[in-house]
């Protein structure tokens, strides 16, 4: 078979497939499915996919599947190392004014954070410097937005989230509300750099290609308001590691900030005594109309 006919029978193969989906009753599944197929059929006929090679990819997304339970999300993470989970928050976080930009969620959010007041510690015994961050909720005209909810997570100075530890604590999440002039503020942890779950088969595809699995320090928020769309970022540590080569591609420079180091031992914005060395940091966020 000459060149040209191979090429042709492995383009007449793709719209075969494509057709088959012809009569699925919603449009944008049609398009869904037949998009894949395009995708999936260049990219064995792009790299010329040996069957070995073809082995060890269901292999991998077996051990993805049987890694994955209720507490662990392999794909998440999968879509996460391979950029994917940001190119969807650029597909469907396009620029608005001056919205505050969004980034990963990441696996360690959870529903149902105690509250904590204005000025509160969401430490909760979590160790770590102490660090004051305070901000402002506006929209993109520049309005405070009053009651906004503000989800903050974040891992200890150990590179841990609360629910990695064995034991049931709640520590370094909390909500709190915007006052009627859109402000907030509140004590957490000096964020540091941690490792995204590195001991399964994504942790595998990191080894294998020399990439490191840690995040740059970072401190997450959620931030919802009725009428405006809900924000999911983060801030990030000015100078600090790993911001040029984060391992899920979350950092964004409008979310880095400087988080200035305070003369240990002076008292904190709201007059705690601080025995040590404390941080502090100003986050303005910017809300955009709902869509
Ligand atoms: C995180 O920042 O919590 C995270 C994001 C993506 C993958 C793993 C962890
Ligand atoms: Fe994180």
């Amino acid at each position: 078979m000459s060149d040209s006919e191979q090429a042709a029978r492995e383009r007449a193969l793709v719209e075969e497939v494509v057709a088959s989906f012809a009569g699925a009753e919603s449009e944008r599944l049609r398009e869904l499915l037949g998009a894949l197929t395009r995708h999936l059929h260049e990219f064995v006929r792009e790299t010329r996919l040996t069957e070995e090679e073809w082995a060890a990819a269901i292999g991998f997304l077996t051990r993805c599947g049987h890694i994955t339970d209720g507490k662990r999300q392999e794909f998440i993470l999968l879509s996460d190392v391979l950029g994917v989970s940001m190119q969807m928050i650029a597909v469907n976080n396009e620029a608005v004014g001056d919205a505050t930009e969004a980034t990963v969620v990441g696996p360690f959010f959870v529903e149902g954070s105690p509250e904590v007041p204005i000025g509160g510690d969401l430490a909760g015994g979590a160790a770590g410097e102490p660090c004051w961050v305070e901000g402002t909720v506006r929209d993109v005209h520049g309005e405070p937005v009053a009651g906004a909810r503000i989800e903050i997570w974040e891992a200890d100075e150990d590179g841990f989230y609360d629910v990695q530890y064995a034991d049931d604590r709640v520590a370094a999440r909390a909500h709190l509300f915007s006052d009627s002039a859109g402000r907030y503020s509140f004590w957490a942890v000096r964020p540091t750099p941690y490792p995204i779950p590195d001991d399964g088969p994504v942790g595998d595809l990191l080894k294998a290609t020399g990439r490191s699995p840690m995040r740059a320090s970072h401190l997450h928020f959620m931030v919802s308001a009725d009428g405006l769309h809900t924000l999911v970022t983060h801030i990030f540590v000015r100078g600090c590691d790993y911001l040029a080569r984060d391992s899920v591609f979350g950092v964004k420079e409008s979310l880095v900030k400087d988080f200035e180091e305070q003369e240990p031992g002076s008292p904190g914005p709201d007059g705690r005594a601080i025995d040590g060395p404390w941080s502090r940091t100003r986050f303005d966020i910017v809300l955009a109309p709902a869509r």
